[in-house]
């Protein structure tokens, strides 16, 4: 939303600017009338002279394209697939857990191996009732993604799978993954991974619980709550076992989605690819995506020129929880960015460009941003 200026507080409180600037002055804050203040400053000049403010964020196209969503009449809502995101200290085993988890994979096998590295993939295996079951999993490299679409408010994940590795123990981003999980409050799962090692001796597990129950996950073979899955990537132990252990508890989530109407989703990250320009990798969440589509992801828009599954396959349409590759849009847009499917290019278009004067007004107004907090730093 825009930033509350000095000249627009004074247009919609009759307070003069000069008068403003004295009493901000006064608190010992430099501000010319084109300063931004924040809410909380803003609504303290205004009880000096017994206004109160009212601060109304002001809706942008894409704030609207999101009401509408949330507010849409529900078509095909149906049970659908967990989103893992795999966390971890550097090193543990988060990629090759993962590409070993692949390895299981049906689809993969159809596809006829698996080379694609795209950090988001969807694996369907065979239960032990003969029952498939579908998982996405979402890789971290290092944690920033994960990071920053929790600073969006974006939680695209419903369970959590903490590798921990057995030489090793819990270390500093184990730790931080673990408040990751909490904040966004979601189910932790631990593998204890690379329980091939010789260090992975019973001594040594022992005391990784110890480590984990001393941060709130105390494991199911100590009488707590959280499921400990002993892993080897290298050898294949526990996969199944921690595949079982996700279904399991995805299926107490009761997880669902509208696999009708147009789709929305998030995204994973994006980059520009030679030949198809800008690509966001998203996960969809709701609806249905067809080539073709005019789409708005944050500050891009465009129409959607192809799009590829984690196999690197052509697919002319997907639905929720599916990772997807989109070529066809004119910028890059951040993790966590929301994506909405549009009638009209023109809608996108207007939808992607307030969403970009709205990201300009936050960056004018974080460089003179003047708060209550920071007035002695000014001095
Ligand atoms: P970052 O993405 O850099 O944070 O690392 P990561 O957590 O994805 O770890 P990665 O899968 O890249 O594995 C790191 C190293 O550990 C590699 O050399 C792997 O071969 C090794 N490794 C992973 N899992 C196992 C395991 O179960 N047993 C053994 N012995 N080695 C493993
Ligand atoms: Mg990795």
């Amino acid at each position: 939303a825009e930033p509350i200026t000095i000249k627009s507080l004074s247009s919609a409180t009759g307070i003069k600017t000069a008068d403003i600037i004295k009493y901000l002055f006064k608190q010992g804050v430099m501000a010319t009338i084109n300063s931004a203040i924040d809410t909380e400053a803003a609504m303290e000049v205004a009880l000096e002279y017994d206004i109160e403010l009212e601060v109304r964020e002001q809706q942008t196209a894409i704030d609207k394209l999101k009401e509408a969503f949330d507010k849409r009449e529900r078509i095909d809502v149906r049970p659908r697939p967990p989103v893992a995101t795999v966390l971890g200290h550097v090193d543990h085993g988060k990629t090759s857990l993962l590409d070993r988890i692949r390895k299981e994979d049906v689809a993969a096998h159809e596809a006829g191996g698996i080379t694609q590295h795209i950090g988001a993939y969807r694996v369907t295996i065979e239960g032990s009732e003969g029952a498939e079951k579908t998982v996405v999993f979402l890789d971290t490299p290092g944690h920033e993604a994960f990071t920053s679409m929790r600073a969006r408010g974006a939680n695209m994940t419903d369970l959590v799978v903490l590798v921990v590795a057995a030489d090793d123990g819990v270390m500093p981003q184990t730790i931080e993954s673990i408040n990751h999980a909490k904040a966004a409050g979601v189910p932790i799962i631990v593998a204890l991974n690379k329980i091939d090692v010789p260090q992975a001796t019973s001594d040594n597990i022992q005391k990784i619980y110890g480590q984990l129950a001393e941060h709130g996950l105390n494991p199911v073979e100590w009488g707590g709550e959280t499921e400990v899955i002993k892993t080897s990537a290298e050898k294949g132990t526990g996969v199944t076992d921690l595949l079982e252990v996700l279904d399991y508890q995805a299926e107490l989530l009761e997880l669902t989605a509208d696999f009708g109407g147009p789709a929305a989703g998030r995204v994973i990250e994006a980059e520009m690819q030679p030949g198809r320009g800008s690509v966001a990798r998203v996960l969809v969440q709701s609806g249905q995506i067809k080539v073709g589509d005019f789409i708005v992801i944050g500050r891009a828009y465009g129409r959607v020129r192809d799009m590829t599954d984690d196999h690197g396959r052509q697919v002319l349409e997907a639905g929720p929880a599916t990772p997807l590759e989109i070529s066809g849009i004119d910028d890059l847009p951040d993790a966590g960015d929301g994506f909405y499917i549009t009638t009209t290019l023109q809608a996108a278009e207007q939808a992607a460009s307030q969403f970009r004067e709205v990201e300009r007004h936050q960056q004018l107004a974080s460089k003179t941003k003047v708060t209550l907090d920071n007035f002695a730093d000014q001095l």
